[in-house]
């Protein structure tokens, strides 16, 4: 890809006016001329989209495609990203190519067993309730991200990863972290404190260890399967994985049932469909817009292109989630349709190691909140709502409601 043509498209897209919770309509026209193109990056550099269901699912299950971002080819969005995604040498698991990734996983699929997810899940709806009787006795408008997207997702990470009860750090440090207001000195320094928050953690678990993934890889470390470092690189990946995403899921969830009140309606009138909904709302308000990124390893040959080694791809989750080819009407939000071959949490080896956690989360949330406050709705107009495009996230930065 080293040829200049400067006709290509650049990248990314600017979403329609109003129109948050979809993708840009470039995708739509792309997916049907041309799933596999080429676009220009702010650096100059040239990479390949990938906009149609089967052709992402093709390359999230290709050996031959590595997610190494050490890689000259590795498409990064902006200079801001390259800096605090770097980790110094140590490789975070999602930047593992096999069998280096194939071990990760199985040492920390260890904290993520459905039985262990599933047990939380008394803790879990009675942390929702305890907010929701907070927000339902505090003044009105009251924004939804700060009084429960942000701590319903750390408090059930912490569950996961050991923190003590009492400790409430992750909840303040995940804004720092991941939005843009905080530039880059200050997600900078809120990555160190979160550094040494986590080293802090590691060091109790090495002399206390408990049922919880720190002490695992701890253990791991131990017998000499793991290194040092990794423990505190992989421990920290968890939060930069976990956070952002899920509380960006919840809230633009949340923003979607608002802007849709019949199917908010659908789910006061039958909380069973929860679970569904939850489905859906991950094909329709795709949150890892740009996550899964990724290098050639080898020459590949989809869709009628070539992919060269070492050229960056990026596969669009958001458009393969509106494949026609796939979902019946797919612009139209519908949480009676369960869809489960959705690619909101990846596919291939990749696939979110989290997503049953993530699930539980949404579902308990948007079906107790629902249920508890149905006269609920927004307290200003849909297009003010701000959204924050930091990274490879997007969600809202406040949801101001009333009811
Ligand atoms: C609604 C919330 C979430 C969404 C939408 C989401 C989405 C994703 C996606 C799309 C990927 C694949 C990226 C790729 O292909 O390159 C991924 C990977 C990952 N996710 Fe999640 N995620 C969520 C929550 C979580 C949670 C709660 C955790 C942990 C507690 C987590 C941990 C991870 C990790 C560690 C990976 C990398 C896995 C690997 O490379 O093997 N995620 N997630």
């Amino acid at each position: 890809m080293s040829q200049l043509s400067s006709d290509l498209p650049a990248f990314p897209m600017q979403k329609a006016k109003g129109c948050p919770l979809d993708p840009p309509p470039e995708y739509a026209e792309l997916r049907t001329e041309r799933p596999v193109a080429k676009a220009r990056l702010w650096d100059g550099k040239e990479v390949w989209l990938i906009t149609g269901y089967d052709e992402i699912r093709s390359i999230f299950t290709d050996p031959r495609i590595s997610v190494d971002n050490t890689q000259p080819g590795y498409p990064w969005l902006s200079e801001q990203a390259k800096t605090v995604v770097l980790t110094g040498g140590v490789t975070p698991v999602g930047r593992m190519d096999p069998p280096e990734h194939t071990a990760m996983r199985r040492m920390l699929g260890q904290g993520f067993l459905v039985k262990k997810i599933q047990g939380m899940r008394g803790e879990l709806e009675a942390l929702v309730n305890g907010l929701i009787d907070d927000i339902m006795a505090g003044p009105r408008p009251v924004d939804l991200v700060a009084a429960l997207a942000m701590p319903v997702p750390a408090t059930a990470l912490g569950w996961i990863l050991g923190v003590p009860p009492a400790d409430q750090r992750l909840i303040s440090l995940v804004p720092r972290l991941f939005d843009e207001d905080s530039g880059l000195d200050g997600a900078m320094a809120a990555r160190a404190e979160l550094f040494k928050y986590m080293e802090d953690l590691i060091t109790l678990k090495e002399s206390d260890p408990g049922d919880d993934i720190i002490s695992t890889l701890v253990g791991y470390h131990r017998q000499g399967e793991l290194s040092r470092p990794s423990v505190l690189i992989q421990s920290v990946t968890l939060v930069a994985a976990a956070l952002d995403t899920t509380r960006s899921m919840i809230t633009n969830g949340i923003l979607a049932l608002l802007q849709h009140p019949e199917q908010a309606a659908a789910l006061i009138a039958n909380p069973d469909l929860a679970p569904a909904a939850v489905e859906e709302l991950l094909r329709y308000t795709v949150v890892t817009e740009f996550a899964s990124k990724r290098v050639a390893a080898a020459d590949i040959e989809i869709a009628g292109e070539t992919i060269k080694a070492g050229d960056g791809i990026i596969c669009l989750i958001s458009a393969g989630n509106r494949d026609e080819k796939v979902f019946t009407d797919p612009d139209t939000l519908d949480i009676r349709r369960s869809p489960r071959q959705h690619l909101g949490f990846g596919a291939g080896i990749h696939t979110c190691i989290g997503k049953q956690l993530a699930r539980m989360e949404l579902e308990v949330v948007y079906g107790t909140l629902f249920r508890r406050i149905p006269g609920l709705r927004l307290a200003v107009p849909f297009d003010e709502v701000v959204f924050r495009n930091t990274f490879d996230v997007q969600g809202a930065k406040a949801l101001p409601v009333t009811w």
